[in-house]
């Protein structure tokens, strides 16, 4: 499809910032649900007068719906909240590999180190099939990218999903300046060397094909550069820069948001669950292996145990959303969740006070009523490239919090010293913090949440995003 939209900055990425589902009680009308999140209110950010389109892929059966009635490949804009978004329908297989197969299975894995050896990883034919997959995603992307820029267009090319992309591109279109900002840690080279040879090659040629490779911190990007020089041989080439911009909470929207009526309502629904006069633990995360939830609830059992004083005195809020249903592995790890926070509640539960109160169902309005309410943050990721909760939480609490922080969330960069820090895979360790969080006298944890919510807000999404756009021209960053 050729284009004429002439887009000056264009950003790509798997998920867009709008869904679809079809409404079959209203003879199949479609419904729109807008996403949040940095690249949307970065992308708001540089004003209505810059031309710019977001490319991302159709996601389900709704999107795809969508993409069929759309005028000219671009969405509705009243569904989008005035952003020109091309959503792409790959064919359904196609993605699913790609996606689920590729990025969520393999790359996910590698930057996260979460394979279980010696069961995982196996790369056979099924996985070079997957492997095509991925190709044919990117080069839809790239191929869409080429026809929506302008000449000279700035293009920024987000996360894991799209690491062939920018080369890609480059080829079609040598005039565009191309970004590519990787969302997720960074692996180590031995650990990303558990992928085939020319398959690390490829990821790295690929990211190497933008003029900018961003991370989100200092550690990540290090990491890209220990893999290019033990996979391709020393040296970046001289036209890829490396960059880093750690991303912030969005300050003036969440402390709007977390007070308008329906947070009320769910921090006063949540305060009879909880019970009078006790002590708060919130955790917030998708139900992502990466975040370590299990281990985060063994703690907690741990803590009741070493520390009987605490029983009947605090709740464990925990709130883990669905992700990535697709794949057995999240399935499974779902319901261990389920399993360890029951088995709690039947173990130490009385009739007036239930130890975990674990919610499943996605609700953004009594996740800020939950960070309202916290005493204490658990941020306890095996791996993260940032995590927003650490920052979200201290910003929010009502009365200040304590943060117990993993030590391998890329957040702790910025946050370590005010926080009481963990390695993730320490049960133990982690019961002692949440101990000493529980137990740190209310002004020294007031005047740290303080510290911990400036430094939240130092890169607040609209800055990350613009910095971003002014460093691909600026060739000294
Ligand atoms: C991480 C990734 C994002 C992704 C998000 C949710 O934050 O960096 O690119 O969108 O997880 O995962 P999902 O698979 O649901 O898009």
């Amino acid at each position: 499809m050729a284009s004429t939209h002439g887009a000056e900055v264009l950003v790509a990425s798997n998920r867009g910032p709008v869904s679809y589902t079809v409404d079959d009680d209203s003879g199949g009308a479609l419904r729109a649900r807008r996403g949040g999140g940095g690249l949307v209110s970065g992308l708001s950010a540089i004003g209505p007068d810059t031309n710019a389109v977001w490319v991302c892929a159709a996601l389900g059966d709704g999107d795809r719906e969508a993409v069929r009635r759309a005028d000219g490949g671009l969405l509705p804009t009243e569904d989008t909240g005035g952003q020109r978004v091309r959503m792409l329908d790959i064919d359904a297989e196609v993605h699913a590999d790609a996606y689920n197969g590729i990025a969520n299975s393999v790359l996910w894995f590698v930057h996260h180190m979460l394979y279980q050896t010696p069961l995982e990883p196996v790369f056979d034919a099924g996985f070079r099939r997957q492997w095509a997959a991925y190709e044919a995603y990117n080069r839809a992307f790239a191929e869409a990218l080429a026809e929506e820029a302008a000449e000279g267009a700035a293009v920024l090319i987000q996360d894991y999903h799209l690491a062939l992309a920018p080369r890609m591109l480059r080829r079609l279109r040598p005039d565009l300046r191309i970004g590519h900002f990787s969302h997720t840690p960074w692996a180590p080279p031995d650990y990303f060397r558990l992928l085939p040879d020319d398959i690390a090659a490829e990821l790295l040629s690929g990211i190497l094909g933008a003029d900018r490779a961003a991370f989100l911190t200092q550690r990540w990007a290090d990491a890209f550069k220990d893999c290019c020089h033990a996979v391709l041989g020393p040296g970046i080439p001289s036209g890829t820069r490396i960059g880093v911009h750690g991303l912030g909470a969005d300050g003036d929207f969440l402390r709007k948001r977390a007070h308008e009526p329906d947070v009320d309502e769910r921090m006063a629904a949540l305060r009879q669950e909880i019970g009078e006069g006790r002590r708060t633990i919130v955790r917030v995360d998708r139900t992502e292996l990466s975040k370590n939830i299990v281990r985060g609830l063994l703690a907690y059992r741990q803590l009741l145990d070493d520390h009987p004083e605490w029983r009947e005195k605090v709740v464990h809020v925990a709130f883990a959303y669905p992700s990535r249903q697709d794949l057995a592995v999240y399935r499974e790890y779902t319901a261990e969740v389920q399993r360890v926070a029951e088995e709690i509640n039947a173990r130490y539960g009385t009739p007036g006070w239930t130890p975990v109160e674990l919610h499943v169902k996605d609700d953004f309005a009594r996740s800020l009523a939950a960070y309202r309410l916290a005493d204490v943050a658990l941020v306890n990721p095996i791996r993260d490239g940032m995590n927003l909760v650490a920052k979200e939480i201290p910003l929010l609490s009502d009365e200040g919090c304590a943060l117990v922080l993993s030590r391998e969330a890329g957040a702790y960069e910025e946050l370590g010293a005010d926080a009481i820090v963990v390695n993730p895979y320490d049960v133990t360790g982690t019961a002692d913090a949440l101990h000493e969080a529980l137990s740190l006298p209310r002004e020294e944890r007031a005047e740290r949440s303080k510290r911990l919510a400036a430094a939240a807000t130092a890169l607040p999404p609209a800055r990350w995003f613009l910095d971003q756009l002014h460093a691909l021209d600026d060739q000294s960053s």
